[in-house]
């Protein structure tokens, strides 16, 4: 069995015992179809296999890529594409998976396409505050009229609070959530049908209004989400990195792991007893509160968010004690 000093650098690693307990916790407060993974999170089907063996019949998707993947892999009992596509040889190849597929509509052209290709299921996307896809809440009986008459079974609303889940204040999160989800609850009495898909990991135990939650990041967590006191997930997932210069004269090291690993929109990547200064490509940049280490150490670098930094990677090494026990290929990328 391979360790950790074996992986070539930089190298995507799972702490599997944290990414157990975070699965174990998510199912012990959401069961089975209550939370519905966002599989953008990580884009890998053995992941997604780990979720299933614990319960979770429904997976949440962002690209047609990632539905197509799991229906191969026998995980399409009841996969939904939360957001819009238009594209006629995506909506055909979905349309043609051996599997259950609902897709996020939030305009009558999006409900059209989705017919036109076959697709059988949809849900109506309102925008409950974050300024992206979904339709005003006062539109979305409308839709949901115009997908029925051509064909679609309208199985009820989707509505994504992704300007709230970071929020560090819970009790502000919990509030706003329930001020969002009353304009959910509009659409929905306009809309019908039993499923009700909200939240995140920062919401998942306060978006009371849901009938599913899309959390994503929980399974593996990074330093954005860990700002987050209520959260009892942890962070699970780190690159591994060879520190590759020091420059002792002016205090700093260099690991040999940049932008090009690791996904920054959140920020700096942290690593533990250390100061970030900055990464570039293939670089990042610290310094440290004593002895600065030596060249050819190995250390760990937490990313600020997973779902950018794990696209950049083709596998994942999951680790037991200090052994790669498994290595997962990062096999859902692309569109
Ligand atoms: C539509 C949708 N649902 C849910 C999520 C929640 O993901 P996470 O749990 O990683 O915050 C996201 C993340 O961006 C999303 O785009």
């Amino acid at each position: 069995m391979a360790s950790l000093e074996d992986l070539t650098t930089p190298a995507l690693v799972v702490d599997g015992d944290t990414l157990e307990h975070n699965l174990t916790t998510m199912a012990t407060a959401l069961p089975g179809a209550r939370c519905r993974p966002h599989i953008k999170a990580h884009k890998t089907t053995a992941l997604a296999h780990r979720q299933r063996a614990i319960g979770h019949v429904g997976f949440t998707c962002a690209t047609a890529r990632e539905i197509i993947g799991l229906a191969r892999a026998g995980l399409g009992d009841d996969l939904l594409l939360a957001n819009e596509v238009l594209d006629s040889e995506q909506l055909a190849a979905l349309a043609g998976v051996d599997g259950r597929v609902t897709i996020a509509v939030d305009s009558e052209v999006t409900a059209d396409a989705a017919a036109d290709a076959g697709i059988r299921e949809c849900l109506v996307d309102v925008n409950v505050g974050m300024p992206r896809c979904g339709c005003l809440p006062e539109d979305a009986g409308r839709i949901a009229d115009h997908a029925r008459a051509r064909g679609l079974d309208v199985r009820g609303v989707m509505g994504y609070e992704g300007h709230l889940v970071d929020m560090v204040d819970r009790a502000a999160r919990e509030e706003q959530t329930a001020e969002c989800m009353a304009h959910l609850a509009r659409a929905h009495l306009a809309v019908g049908g039993d499923v009700i898909s909200v939240g995140g990991t920062g919401t998942y135990d306060c978006n009371h209004f849901g009938t599913e939650i899309q959390a994503g990041s929980y399974a593996l967590m990074d330093t954005h989400y860990a700002r987050l006191p209520d959260l009892p997930f942890r962070r699970a997932l780190f690159v591994l990195a060879t520190v590759i210069s020091v420059n002792q004269r002016e205090g700093f090291a260099v690991a040999n792991c940049g932008l090009k690993s690791l996904g920054m929109d959140h920020g700096t990547p942290e690593i533990d007893g250390a100061t970030v200064w900055y990464c570039s490509d293939e670089h990042t940049v610290f310094s440290v509160g004593g002895e600065l280490p030596n060249v050819g150490d190995r250390l760990r670098v937490w990313p600020a968010h997973i779902d950018p930094t794990i696209a950049y990677h083709e596998h994942m090494h999951v680790l037991v004690g200090e052994d790669v026990a498994e290595t997962w290929t990062v096999d859902l990328r692309g569109w």
